[in-house]
């Protein structure tokens, strides 16, 4: 079934597109690198193999949320169900700069969204401005249903490399059934003004990667969405399957245990808790974007360094160990991670 699915893929996808996709991003590494980034990356790498529970390595990507407010409603986004357990907010800048001045020496890249729409955050230029400053790539996924005057010129002037913009239809009717209050038309104008602006400064960057997600309401129109790629003279278009739902894992009376131990057989390792780290816009530290139940550190009060190896972080990268443990005494975000185990349709019913 998992490799029907990859045929369908390459059937679909232009293979050229896919290509210049890995050729872009190693270009961009390349560009960024210093001998202390790579022999970070090396360290890791090897921690990673070695399961080691406590590094001296740090994390290479870092996913930074810069808000989790959205005005679109999708119907498997938590912040779209308004389910979203933390409060709602914007990172203050100060926060943003901390998270770069202690990291800088080790990140790669930066992926500048979590559960929110990045582009209605006034601060988000500045963001990306000293990300690029530090010589960390910045990557954005947004809705591109709302951008105010300037900010096309703004986007293009920034330092983004990569803009990444979820569309996934191309008539209105089809794509408001997951993007509830999305307008298509004008995420289509946005794409088309930045392409322009590019082209009139001679200007690669950012490169724009159209995400399709693939559900049974759109499929119909995936072949159409790979035209308007060509025809918009966008950079990528990939087609992306539906994300796991939100479900709070470990339940008080152990219920998931089972089913964390049969995903613990199945990931194997879940290379997250060695290579990223996903911190909120309140600056909680999380081992990825769907932990949320569950904190392993707050970077407004405690440098990172003290999060990255601290009890819990230790305790969830012991979940991994090659030889079968128990369940941590506490409850860390990774345990029960359905990540693997458990899908479901994104407008409603398990599949
Ligand atoms: C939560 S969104 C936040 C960024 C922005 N608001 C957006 O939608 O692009 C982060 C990423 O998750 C993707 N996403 C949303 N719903 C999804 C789903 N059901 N399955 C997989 N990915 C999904 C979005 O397209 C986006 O690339
Ligand atoms: S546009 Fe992005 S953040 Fe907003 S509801 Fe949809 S997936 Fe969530």
């Amino acid at each position: 079934m998992f490799q029907k699915k990859i045929l369908q893929r390459k059937a679909v996808l232009p293979k050229h597109l896919m290509v210049k996709r890995y050729l872009r991003r190693l270009q961009s590494y390349i560009c960024h690198t210093t001998p202390a980034k790579l022999f970070n990356l090396l360290s890791i790498t090897i921690e990673t193999g070695l399961r080691r529970e406590v590094v001296r390595g740090y994390p290479f990507i870092a996913q930074i949320e810069p808000t989790n407010i959205c005005q679109l409603q999708c119907p498997s986004c938590p912040t779209g169900q308004g389910i979203n357990p933390d409060p709602s907010g914007k990172m203050p800048l100060a926060t943003f700069f901390k998270i770069i001045d202690e990291l800088k020496d080790y990140l790669y890249e930066i992926l500048l969204y979590g559960f929110g729409e990045p582009m209605l955050l006034k601060d988000i230029y500045s963001m990306i401005g000293y990300a690029a400053k530090n010589n960390i790539r910045t990557v954005i996924s947004t809705n591109l249903c709302h951008l105010q005057q300037g900010d096309v010129e703004r986007l293009v002037d920034s330092g983004l490399e990569l803009l990444v913009v979820s569309l996934d239809g191309i008539t209105q009717s089809t794509y408001q059934k997951y993007r509830v209050r999305g307008d298509v038309e004008a995420v289509k104008r946005n794409i088309e003004a930045i392409m322009r602006r590019k082209r009139e400064l001679g200007r690669r960057d950012p490169a724009i990667q159209l995400q399709f997600i693939v559900m049974d309401h759109n499929r119909h129109e995936v072949p159409g969405a790979i035209e308007y790629s060509r025809s918009s003279g966008v950079e990528e278009f990939i087609l992306k399957e539906v994300g796991p739902r939100y479900i709070p894992r470990l339940g008080a009376d152990g219920s998931e245990k089972e089913q964390a131990q049969k995903l613990k057989v199945e990931l194997n390792i879940c290379p997250k808790l060695w290579y990223e780290a996903y911190i909120g816009w309140n600056g909680v530290v999380r081992p990825c974007c769907l932990t949320f139940d569950g904190s392993l550190g707050n970077i407004n009060s405690e440098n990172f360094d003290k999060i990255w190896n601290n009890e819990r972080y230790t305790a969830s990268r012991r979940i991994f160990r090659r030889n079968p443990v128990e369940a941590p005494a506490f409850p860390v975000p990774c345990f029960g991670c359905h990540l693997l185990s458990q899908w479901m349709d994104p407008l409603g019913k398990d599949r």
